[in-house]
């Protein structure tokens, strides 16, 4: 015997299967963006590197700003990476630090070699995205990047940074959403 109670549930999870398909589908950005605010946790994604370099310790021990490294944020399109020179005022020597990750960091310096990083954010080629508009209008680097910049290893956002989300705030920010704003060739 089947009781009333089972075909009751059974028909709950029906519905609420059925409603959050057709609201995937109906209501993508809306969606994805309900779910990452309820698991946040799923919205990191740990990216390898060849050194893991720690935002975390450089902002709370020496307590550099962003723009100390990425130093092309506040004034052009590209925010910019910082190069093996800037490494080296710190990690010429293990004076600084000798965690195992900063004494690979000592092996580039002197051999005079670009870490070789993978990129996190990077729009296709056919996206025009300039850092120092937005910067000039205040919006803080961790709305675009989240916890990026103050992690102890490197880790990717992925609930944002695709045309769906910067549309969203450009509607609200009233900034032009034309499409040759983004797309300008
Ligand atoms: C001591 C230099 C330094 C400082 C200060 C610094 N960064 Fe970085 N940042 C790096 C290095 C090196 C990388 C590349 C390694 C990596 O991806 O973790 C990087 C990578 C990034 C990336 C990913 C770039 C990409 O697309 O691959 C973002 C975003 C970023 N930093 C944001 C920030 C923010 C926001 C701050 C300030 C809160 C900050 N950084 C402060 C050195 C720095
Ligand atoms: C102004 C000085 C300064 C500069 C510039 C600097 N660092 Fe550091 N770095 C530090 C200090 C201080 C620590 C030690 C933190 C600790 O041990 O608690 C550190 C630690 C590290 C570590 C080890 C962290 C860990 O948790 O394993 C790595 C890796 C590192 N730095 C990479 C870099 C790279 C790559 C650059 C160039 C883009 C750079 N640093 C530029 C001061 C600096
Ligand atoms: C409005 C969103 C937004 C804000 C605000 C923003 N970024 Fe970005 N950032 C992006 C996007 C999108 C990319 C990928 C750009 C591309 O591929 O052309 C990116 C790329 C980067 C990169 C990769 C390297 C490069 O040269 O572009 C770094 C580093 C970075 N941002 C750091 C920062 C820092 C530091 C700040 C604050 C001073 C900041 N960003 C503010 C959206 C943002
Ligand atoms: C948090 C809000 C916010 C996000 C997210 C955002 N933008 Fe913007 N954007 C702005 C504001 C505000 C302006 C300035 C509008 C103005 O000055 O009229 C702007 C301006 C621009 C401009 C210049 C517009 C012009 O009139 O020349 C471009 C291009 C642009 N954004 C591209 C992007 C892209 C691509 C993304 C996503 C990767 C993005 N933005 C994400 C708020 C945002
Ligand atoms: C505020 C910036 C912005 C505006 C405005 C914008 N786009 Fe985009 N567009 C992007 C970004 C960022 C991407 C990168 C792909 C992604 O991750 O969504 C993209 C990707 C695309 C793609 C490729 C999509 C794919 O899935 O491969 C097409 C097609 C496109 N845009 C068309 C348009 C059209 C048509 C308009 C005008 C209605 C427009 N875009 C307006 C930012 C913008």
């Amino acid at each position: 015997m089947i009781s009333m109670k089972k075909v009751l549930a059974l028909f709950i999870v029906a519905v609420v299967l059925l409603l959050s398909i057709i609201a995937y589908h109906r209501y993508l950005y809306e969606t994805k963006s309900l779910f990452y605010s309820i698991f946040p946790i799923y919205s990191w994604a740990l990216v390898d590197q060849p050194i893991l370099f720690n935002h975390l310790h450089h902002k709370e021990t020496v307590q550099l700003n962003c723009s100390f490294c990425h130093r092309y944020a506040e004034k052009y399109l590209a925010a910019g990476l910082p190069k093996i020179e800037l490494c080296r005022a710190c990690h010429a020597t293990d004076a600084m630090s000798k965690r195992p990750e900063a004494l690979k960091v000592i092996e580039y310096v002197k051999a005079d070699k670009e870490i070789p990083w993978n990129r996190m954010y990077e729009l296709p080629k056919y996206v025009a995205f300039p850092h120092w508009i937005h910067i000039q209008n205040h919006i803080d680097c961790s709305i675009c990047h989240g916890f990026t910049g103050v992690k102890e290893r490197p880790l990717k956002m992925v609930d944002r940074n695709d045309m769906e989300w910067c549309m969203d705030c450009h509607k609200k920010r009233r900034a032009s959403n034309d499409c040759y704003t983004c797309h300008s060739s």
